[in-house]
C-alpha cells in the first residue's frame, strides 16, 4: 500500500514565504500585484479564477481582475494586455485557459511581457526553459526544501537574478517541487509523462530531463501506453481523461503524479488516475483535488513576488529590503 502525496503542506509553506516577502516589499513602499484575465463564464475556469484571487489576497497580493465577455475580439484582449504591461501595480499576469476557439492563444500569451509572464507560457519563457536558461530554479533548494530546513540560502539570495532567465510554468514546476519535497530521486529514473501540451506535458518533460531522468512522452497517438508505463519509476499524467491510468498498467512501487482535473457528471472532481487502485500498488500517489493543484497556485504567487523583487532591484540596485 502506497502513501498519499498531498500538496497542501508544501503549498502552505510556499505561501508563508510569499506572505513574508510581500510584507518585506511593502516596508520598502512596494505593493505586489497580480493581474487575472478570464474570457467567458466556463464554470471550471471561473472556479480557478476565484480560487487564485482568494489565495492571492490571503498572502496580501493585490489582485486586478479582467473579466471579458465571450464576444470579445483578439484586438481588445491584446490592448488590455498592453495596458497591463505598462501598469506598475501589476507584477504578473495569469490568463485563464481555455480561451474561445476563435482567439489565438499564442498571440495572447506572447503579448505578455516576459518580465510579467509569471505563468511561463510565452515563447520567450518557453525558449529559455528549453535552452536551460531558467532551469537553475529547479535546482534551487529554496524552492523545494521544507521551510525550517537549516540549509536554506541566506536572505540576500532572494535577490538572485531570475528575470533575465524567465519564469517557469507553474504546474510542471510545482510537480518537480512536490517530487523533491517527498524526497523522490529523479536522476537515472525512468519517467513517463502522459500529455504533451505546452502548459504541462512538454515543459515537465524538459524539467525531468534537466534532472537527468530518462523521459518518455506519451500522447493520444501513443499506441502502446502500457509498454512505457510498465517500466516507469515515475508516472506523470496530464490528459484530462478520467480513469486513464489503472493499477495493472503501472510498476510496483512507482511514484504516480496525477495532474489531470476532470469534473464527473455527479459533480465530483477526479484526476486521470484510478486513485484507490493505483494507491495499492504505487509507493506514492497524488490525490485530486489536493495534490498538484495547491502547489501550482502557490508557485504562481511566488513567481509574482519574484517579479516584484526583480523589478524593485532593477530600478534600485542598492535596495535593501528590511
Ligand atoms: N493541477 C493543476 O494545477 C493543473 C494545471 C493545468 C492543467 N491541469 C489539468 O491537466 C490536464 C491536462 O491539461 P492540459 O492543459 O495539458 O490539456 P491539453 O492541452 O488538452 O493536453 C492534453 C494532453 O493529453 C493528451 N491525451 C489526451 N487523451 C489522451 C489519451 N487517451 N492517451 C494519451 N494522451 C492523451 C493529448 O494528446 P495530443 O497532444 O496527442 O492531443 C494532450 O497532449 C487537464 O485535465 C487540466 O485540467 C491541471
Amino acid at each position: 500500500m502506497g502513501a498519499v502525496m498531498e500538496g497542501h503542506t508544501l503549498a502552505s509553506e510556499i505561501r508563508a514565504r510569499v506572505k513574508q516577502k510581500v510584507e518585506d516589499l511593502k516596508r520598502s513602499g512596494i505593493d505586489v500585484g497580480l493581474g487575472l484575465m478570464i474570457v467567458g463564464d466556463n464554470p471550471a475556469s471561473l472556479q480557478y479564477f476565484q480560487a487564485t484571487i482568494n489565495i492571492a489576497k490571503s498572502v496580501n497580493i493585490n489582485t486586478h481582475e479582467y473579466r471579458m465577455p465571450t464576444s470579445i475580439s483578439l484586438n481588445e484582449i491584446l490592448n488590455s494586455i498592453h495596458d497591463i504591461n505598462r501598469d506598475e501595480r501589476i507584477n504578473g499576469l495569469l490568463v485563464i485557459f481555455p480561451l474561445p476557439r476563435r482567439i489565438n492563444p499564442r498571440r495572447v500569451v506572447n503579448a505578455v511581457l516576459p518580465e510579467k509572464d509569471v505563468d511561463g507560457l510565452g515563447s520567450v519563457s518557453v525558449g529559455r526553459l528549453a535552452a536551460e536558461e531558467s532551469t537553475f530554479q529547479i535546482f534551487d533548494e529554496r524552492f523545494s526544501k521544507p521551510a525550517n530546513d537549516k540549509q536554506f540560502l541566506p536572505q540576500y539570495a532572494e535577490h538572485l537574478p531570475c528575470m533575465p532567465s524567465g519564469f517557469l510554468p507553474c504546474t510542471p514546476f510545482g510537480v518537480i517541487r512536490l517530487l523533491e519535497y517527498y524526497g523522490v530521486q529523479l536522476q537515472g529514473k525512468n519517467a513517463v509523462v502522459i500529455g504533451k501540451s505546452l502548459a504541462v506535458g512538454k515543459p515537465l518533460a524538459i524539467m525531468l530531463l534537466s534532472k537527468e531522468a530518462t523521459v518518455s512522452v506519451c500522447h493520444k497517438s501513443t499506441t502502446n501506453l502500457d509498454f512505457y508505463l510498465c517500466n516507469a519509476d515515475i508516472v506523470c499524467s496530464a490528459t484530462g481523461v478520467s480513469g486513464l491510468i489503472k493499477a495493472d498498467m503501472i510498476k510496483e512501487g512507482a511514484v504516480v503524479i496525477d495532474i489531470g482535473i476532470n469534473v464527473l457528471n455527479d459533480g465530483r472532481i477526479v484526476g486521470d488516475i484510478d486513485f484507490e487502485g493505483v494507491l495499492k500498488k504505487a509507493s506514492l500517489v497524488t490525490p485530486v483535488p489536493g495534490g498538484v493543484g495547491p502547489v501550482t497556485i502557490a508557485t504562481l504567487l511566488e513567481n509574482t513576488v519574484r517579479s516584484a523583487q526583480n523589478n524593485a532591484l532593477l530600478n534600485n540596485p542598492l535596495l535593501i529590503v528590511p
